[in-house]
């Protein structure tokens, strides 16, 4: 390989690397479980039992946008927002990352809305502020941004 095409390879291989922090949301670990060990393989056997249907994804994003105020860090467009004041640790996820759509189970989504991402500003959702029928409709709503 000539000295230039190297070069040009390396540039690709940087792009795709910036490229892809930015898609995820600034954190390189992003795949990485939220759910600890000693709970994810019962939270992984949590199903959503309600099916997608217009009227509940409609349900879903009035949840995302109301009560659940989950858009003044996940963004409208679910990508997530990185300039919120105060925020600690780790950025709000982006919801139209589909490897990250593809690595977690509703289960484990399930976990973080009655449980939050400890050690980050995604907090406990269920029960206080939602019902478990209201967040696994909120759910729905997420699993859209990634196309499913
Ligand atoms: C105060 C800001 C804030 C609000 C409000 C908020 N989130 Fe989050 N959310 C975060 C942050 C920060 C993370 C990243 C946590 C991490 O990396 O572990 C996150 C992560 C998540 C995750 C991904 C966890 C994983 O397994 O990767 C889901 C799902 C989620 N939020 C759903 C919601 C929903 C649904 C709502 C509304 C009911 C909501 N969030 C409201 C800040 C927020």
């Amino acid at each position: 390989m000539r000295i230039a095409d190297r070069q040009a390879v390396s540039c690709v291989l940087i792009a795709l690397l910036v490229g892809g922090s930015v898609v995820w949301g600034g954190d390189p670990a992003v795949l990485d479980p939220r759910v600890p060990p000693d709970q994810i393989e019962e939270a992984r056997t949590w199903r959503n039992p309600f099916s997608v249907t217009p009227e509940r994804l409609e349900r879903g994003k009035e949840i995302f946008h109301g009560k659940g105020f989950c858009v003044t860090c996940h963004g409208r467009d679910g990508k997530g927002l990185g300039n919120i004041p105060g925020l600690r640790g780790k950025l709000p996820r982006n919801f139209t990352d589909t490897q990250w759509q593809a690595a977690r189970t509703d289960g484990e989504l399930f976990w973080i809305l009655k449980n939050g991402s400890p050690g980050t500003d995604m907090a406990s959702f269920i029960p206080l502020v939602l019902t478990e029928e209201e967040a696994w409709h909120v759910l729905l709503y997420v699993r859209a941004f990634g196309g499913t």
